[in-house]
């Protein structure tokens, strides 16, 4: 089946969905994307998904471009087109089309372009092995809640962690405080067994997983601390992972030169995947509307 994109009101075969280039999220990353796991067929956790896109809109002062509902069913048919199952819906929603000038007017469309794309990794009920992360400055802007599209700080991250063999990064304050992951929320458990991962705030996203996986943690009776941890505490942890749309769970076994337990994924973490894998296992048969 060849991949269909929604592109400004239209579906069209995924080699002919350009944007114009004025567009301001190509000139400026002027703009704000999600990434939706898609589920049997069914998005997970739409309604939260939408309501962090509305909150970056709204910080952006870009205007929503149309309602919940259309948005969604938008998602829906972009995602029916392609016939995927498992896999993910991407949306990114930019201030629109204008000649190159930082400030802005107030008679801009903003630009919407939808992509889905089968991901059949995210199928995987366990981990066996677990990865490696590397630690790096985190040198990005002040508001990493706001999921904007200007990822360069977290591409170049990522692709030094890639040329070193590894998936991901975890990103470190000016304190030594671990933040977040390149693109995921990093964790820990500690001596004690509990999880640690760092408050939400302006310093890091608030991934959909993370409070998720706060959720059924809690509702399954684990102890959850919100709370910083260092890079020095995350190397001596009992066990550490990061979260996101795209891994759920995924067990870090060595960050840096240092190995995590015994360097095999903790069991800490392989309940919480299963815990995960089962609320996917019981998603609502109307997750698509629902969310809106
Ligand atoms: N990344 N932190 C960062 C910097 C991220 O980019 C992401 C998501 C997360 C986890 O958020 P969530 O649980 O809502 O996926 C945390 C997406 C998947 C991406 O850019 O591909």
């Amino acid at each position: 089946m060849s991949r269909i994109a929604y592109v400004n009101g239209r579906y069209v075969p995924h080699s002919q969905a350009t944007v114009h280039v004025e567009d301001r999220g190509l000139q400026f990353a002027d703009g704000v994307y999600e990434v939706v796991a898609l589920w049997r067929g069914l998005p997970v956790d739409l309604g939260p998904h939408l309501d962090r896109l509305e909150t970056g809109l709204a910080y952006l002062r870009i205007p929503m471009p149309m309602s919940r509902r259309a948005l969604a069913l938008v998602l829906r048919e972009t995602v029916r087109r392609n016939g995927i199952r498992t896999g993910i819906v991407y949306l990114q929603i930019n201030r629109g089309v204008a000649p190159r000038l930082h400030t802005w007017g107030d008679d801009l469309s903003p630009s919407v372009i939808v992509t889905a794309r089968r991901m059949a990794s995210l199928a995987r009920p366990t981990i066996e092995e677990g990865v490696k992360v590397i630690s790096v400055p985190d040198i990005r802007w002040k508001r990493r809640d706001i999921k904007t599209v200007g990822l360069l700080a977290n591409v170049l991250a990522k692709q030094q962690a890639h040329e070193a063999g590894c998936p991901e990064v975890y990103q470190v304050d000016d304190d030594g405080m671990v933040t977040e992951a390149g693109s995921s929320n990093a964790w820990m458990v500690d001596a004690d067994g509990r999880l640690i991962t760092r408050p939400l705030g302006h310093e890091i996203l608030p991934g959909i997983t993370r409070q998720r996986l706060i959720v059924l943690a809690r509702a399954a009776g684990m102890e959850v601390v919100e709370r910083p941890f260092s890079l020095d505490e995350a190397k001596r942890a009992r066990e550490s992972f990061f979260s996101s749309t795209t891994n759920f769970v995924m067990p870090v076994v060595q960050v840096d030169d240092a190995v995590i337990g015994n360097g095999r994924p903790g069991s800490v973490s392989g309940a919480l995947r299963a815990l995960y894998m089962d609320y996917l296992k019981d998603l609502p048969a109307d997750a698509w509307t629902a969310a809106t």
